[in-house]
């Protein structure tokens, strides 16, 4: 039996206690997010009455308020992001974007006095891209195609994202996504710079900011943490 939402309850009382009144959170998007928000917002709230969220999707944004969280727009920083993660490498790198909203969790991110990553154990790897999971890559639609030929440059396979249908997907920033698998990543700060810096980039799922603690939840219900600084 997946005993995950046991570990879940459990990182959710940890970071309660990180909670005080008048903080803000980064809240990232995602179904651990949201998972992790419905037991968190409970306690915090007992603890000190006020949460304060800034969004990063509409998904989270909705579960936020659904939860009794105060939605404020976001002026330039956060005490503490809570997010989920799609990849984890050995030095705590994160792979981002599987729900599209890497764009603003990356710059609410950025902006964090601290960061709370919470991911299941079947998520963390040695490298990053491993076990073929790709990277996201958010790119103006006009550069669709000039992304996708630095991409191949920089020895990724880029493949554009698309509704079940085939439709091509948009993001809420009216950007498309190409999913580009890479050989494991042995560097992830300088792959994620040489991305960013192809033209009608907007944002590459490679995410490297520190510090950061991530929360690893187990399958039989305990979870563990690891910190790291730089
Ligand atoms: C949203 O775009 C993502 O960065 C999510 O945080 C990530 O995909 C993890 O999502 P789940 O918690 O749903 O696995």
């Amino acid at each position: 039996m997946d005993r995950s939402r046991d570990a879940l309850k459990g990182v959710a009382k940890e970071l309660a206690k990180d909670i005080s009144s008048g903080m803000t959170l980064g809240l990232g998007s995602g179904s651990t997010v949201a998972t992790l928000l419905e037991e968190l917002s409970p306690l915090a709230m007992a603890r000190s009455k006020v949460i304060k969220g800034v969004p990063t999707s509409t998904q989270i944004e909705i579960v936020a308020a659904r939860c009794g969280v105060e939605l404020v727009p976001f002026k330039g920083s956060v005490d503490l992001v809570i997010d989920g993660a799609d990849q984890v490498d050995a030095g705590l790198n994160l792979v981002k974007g599987g729900g599209g909203a890497l764009l603003k969790e990356k710059i609410v991110m950025g902006s964090a006095k601290s960061v709370a990553i919470v991911a299941g154990e079947s998520k963390f790897a040695e490298k990053l891209c491993e076990a073929g999971v790709r990277v996201p890559v958010e790119v103006f639609p006009m550069a669709r195609e000039s992304a996708k030929l630095k991409l191949s440059m920089l020895g990724g396979v880029p493949e554009e994202r698309l509704l079940p249908k085939g439709y091509p997907y948009f993001t809420e920033s009216g950007n498309v996504i190409l999913d580009t698998l890479f050989e494991p990543i042995g560097d992830p700060r300088d792959l994620e710079m040489r991305v960013k810096s192809a033209p009608g980039v907007a944002e590459v799922g490679i995410f490297t900011i520190k510090p950061i603690t991530v929360y690893r939840l187990r399958d039989d219900g305990s979870f563990d943490s690891m910190s790291e600084s730089d």
